[in-house]
C-alpha cells in the first residue's frame, strides 16, 4: 500500500480536450507538442493537475470515449515518447496527471471486440454482453429487451447474419464489457498499473457506476422512464465489489486521485463511493446544478433556467458528503454547453460579470475546482448554422429523433445548438489570428467560434477585465485559506429566487459567499447570524467596497461577495 498524501484536497485540475486544445503540427488536430507548449499557461493559473480526456487509440465515434487500445496513444496526438515527456514536464512544474478510465465500453475496432465477433467460441465473446434476439408476436426479432442507449434509440444492436443481439449503452460502436468476468477485470486492473507505472497521477472514471449490471437482464416496465433500463445498470448489486477489486490490485498501491463520473447516483450508494473508509474511489461529480437549463438530463434541449435546482444541485452534495468523502466543483466540461452562455445570462452584455461570479460561487465551495479549457477566459457557445457544423455523434442521434417527432429541422437546431455537447470542443482560442492560435495551418476538425477575435486568451492577458487574471486570484486565493478547502458549507435562503448565499466556517473561522443570479438588482439581507461590522470584503468581481456594505446590500447583476468575518 502506497501511502496517501491526500493530495487532491488542495489541488485544482485542469481538464485538457486534445483534439481541441493546440496543433502543434498544423495538421488541424491537438496534439501532445501543443500540449507541451502550453503547459506554462496552465500552470499560471493556478491548476495543479490535469485531467486529459482520452489520448489513446480510437476510431473517434465518440472522440477517443470509444477507446481501440487502453495501452496506446492515439498517433494524431504523437506516441508513447511523446506522452513520457509530457508527463515529465508535468512533473517539472509541480502539476500532476490525471487520466481518462473509460471502463464501461470499448470501440467496437477493438481487438477484443473484433475477436468476440468473429468468432462464437472466442473467448473475447464473453467480454461482451451478447443475447439471442426474441420473436415478438409475428415471428419479427426483436433485442432481448426494451433498454434504450444514452445516446437514444434500443441498446442492442444486431449481430448481422444472426439473431444475437449485443449491449451498448452508448452508441452502437460502444459495445459494453461484461464486468462479470474476472478476466476483464484483471485487464482493467493491469491498464490502472500499466498507467500508474509510468507515473500518472490519477483517474477519472468514465460513467464508472454503469459497469455493474442485474442479471437476467429484464426489460423495464417503468412507464414513466423515458431512458428504460437506468434501474438495472445504474449503481448495479456489484459496483462497491468491482471499484474495491481496482483498489487492491491497482490503485492502493500508488498514490491516486480518483473521481468518478457518475449517472446520478443514488445518495446511499454515493456514500459508499467516496468514504473515506470504502476504498472505492475519493470523489465523484455531480451534475444536478447543469441539468438546471436543459431537459432529460441529456444537455441537449433547452428549458427555462431554475435557480432552485442549480443551488440545490451545487451546495447538497457539500451539505451532504462533507465529514465522509470528498467533494469536486465543476462549471464546464466537455459535455457541457459554455457556462457563460447558460443559465439565462445575457452574455453579450455580461460576459465577464457572468464568468467571474460563477466562478465564485462554485470555487469557493467545498472540492476540489475542475476547470475545463477556455472556461477561464469565457469561452462561449457557438451559434451554429448548420448540422453539419456539429460534429458530435450525439447532437445527430437527437437530430433525428427530433425530426421523427416531424419537428421542423430549423426549429430543432435552435432548440438544440445551446445545449449540445460541440459547444465546449470548438478550438482553444488563443489569439485573434486565423484559426484563432489554434495551428496555422489545416482547417480545424471542428469549426473555430466566430466571435475569437474578440475572445482570446491574448486579449484577455491584455485587458484590465481578465478573466483569466480573476481565475488567478481567486484560485491563489482560495488555496492560501484552509477554511475555503475544508471548511463545512452552509447555505443560506435556499429558497431565493435570485440570490446564492452559503457561508464557509472551520475552527470558529467564517466567510460568507454571496452572487446576484440575475440580469437585475437584488437585494440581500445579512443573516442574522452575522454582524455587520464584522463583514470585511475579501474579494469581489464589481469593486464593491467595505464602505459599500449595509445591512441591506443592493447587489448588481451577476455581482459576488466573498466576506470574511473578523471577530471584534
Ligand atoms: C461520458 C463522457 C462522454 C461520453 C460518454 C460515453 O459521459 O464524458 O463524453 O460520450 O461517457 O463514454
Ligand atoms: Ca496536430
Amino acid at each position: 500500500m502506497a501511502k496517501k498524501t491526500n493530495w487532491y484536497k488542495d489541488a485544482v485540475v485542469y481538464q485538457i480536450y486534445p483534439l481541441s486544445f493546440m496543433d502543434a503540427n498544423n495538421d488541424g488536430i491537438g496534439d501532445i507538442r501543443g500540449i507541451i507548449s502550453k503547459l506554462d499557461y496552465i500552470k499560471d493559473l493556478g491548476a495543479t493537475a490535469i485531467w486529459f480526456s482520452p489520448l489513446y487509440k480510437s476510431p473517434w465515434k465518440d472522440y477517443g470515449y470509444d477507446i481501440a487500445d487502453y495501452k496506446s496513444i492515439h498517433p494524431a496526438f504523437g506516441t508513447m515518447a511523446d506522452f513520457e515527456e509530457l508527463l515529465a514536464e508535468c512533473h517539472k512544474r509541480g502539476l500532476k496527471v490525471m487520466m481518462d478510465a473509460v471502463f464501461n465500453h470499448t470501440s467496437d475496432q477493438h481487438e477484443w471486440f473484433k475477436a468476440a465477433l468473429a468468432d462464437k467460441n472466442s473467448p473475447y465473446r464473453d467480454w461482451y454482453i451478447f443475447r439471442e434476439g426474441k420473436r415478438d408476436k409475428n415471428g419479427e426479432l426483436m433485442p432481448p429487451n426494451n433498454w434504450t442507449s444514452s445516446f437514444t434509440g434500443s441498446a442492442w444492436e444486431r449481430v448481422e447474419g444472426t439473431d444475437e443481439y449485443y449491449l451498448h449503452l452508448f452508441a452502437p460502436e460502444q459495445p459494453d464489457l461484461n464486468w462479470e468476468n474476472p478476466a476483464v477485470r484483471r485487464e482493467m486492473s493491469d491498464t490502472l498499473r500499466f498507467w500508474l507505472e509510468k507515473g500518472v497521477d490519477g483517474f477519472r472514471f468514465d460513467v464508472f457506476n454503469m459497469i455493474s449490471k442485474v442479471y437476467p437482464l429484464r426489460d423495464d416496465r417503468n412507464p414513466l422512464h423515458f431512458q428504460k433500463g437506468v434501474q438495472y445498470y445504474v449503481d448495479g448489486p456489484r459496483m462497491h465489489e468491482f471499484l474495491k477489486e481496482l483498489n487492491d490490485n491497482a490503485l492502493s498501491l500508488y498514490d491516486t486521485f480518483t473521481v468518478g463520473e457518475s449517472y446520478t447516483p443514488d445518495e446511499q450508494h454515493a456514500h459508499r463511493y467516496i468514504h473515506e473508509e470504502s476504498g472505492e474511489l475519493d470523489s465523484i461529480f455531480h451534475f444536478e446544478h447543469l441539468m438546471a437549463d436543459n431537459m432529460f438530463g441529456l444537455k441537449m434541449v433547452a428549458k427555462p433556467f431554475n435557480l432552485r435546482q442549480f443551488k440545490r444541485g451545487l451546495l447538497d452534495p457539500q451539505l451532504r458528503y462533507h465529514g465522509t468523502g470528498w467533494n469536486t466543483l465543476v462549471l464546464e466540461n466537455h459535455d457541457q454547453a459554455r457556462s457563460v452562455s447558460r443559465f439565462g445570462i445575457n452574455t453579450k452584455k455580461y460576459r465577464y460579470e457572468a464568468a467571474t461570479f460563477l466562478a465564485m460561487i462554485t470555487f469557493l465551495g467545498w472540492g476540489t475546482p475542475f476547470i475545463f479549457q477556455g472556461e477561464e477566459i469565457g469561452m462561449t457557445n457557438t451559434r451554429f448554422s448548420s448540422m453539419d457544423q456539429m460534429k458530435d455523434p450525439v447532437s445527430h442521434f437527437i437530430f433525428d429523433m427530433m425530426k421523427g417527432m416531424r419537428i421542423p429541422e430549423k426549429a430543432i437546431l435552435r432548440l438544440i445548438r445551446w445545449a449540445v455537447r460541440d459547444n465546449a470542443r470548438t478550438p482553444m482560442q488563443w489569439d485573434g489570428t486565423s484559426n484563432a492560435g489554434f495551428n496555422r495551418g489545416e482547417k480545424p476538425w471542428q469549426c473555430v467560434n466566430p466571435d475569437y477575435r474578440d475572445i482570446n486568451v491574448e486579449k484577455d492577458l491584455a485587458s484590465d477585465k481578465s478573466i483569466y487574471r480573476f481565475y488567478q486570484k481567486l484560485l491563489a486565493l482560495r488555496k492560501s485559506e484552509p477554511v475555503l478547502l475544508s471548511g463545512k458549507t452552509i447555505e443560506y435562503y435556499p429558497d431565493d429566487r435570485q440570490v446564492i448565499s452559503y457561508s464557509r466556517s472551520m475552527d470558529g473561522k467564517r466567510f460568507l459567499i454571496v452572487g446576484n443570479f440575475s440580469g437585475t438588482r437584488a437585494d440581500f439581507i445579512m443573516p442574522g447570524d452575522f454582524e455587520l461590522d464584522e463583514m470585511k470584503i475579501r474579494m469581489t468581481n464589481q469593486g464593491r467596497t467595505d464602505a459599500e456594505v449595509e445591512e441591506i446590500i443592493q447587489m448588481k447583476p451577476y455581482e459576488a461577495i466573498l466576506f470574511e468575518e473578523i471577530r471584534k
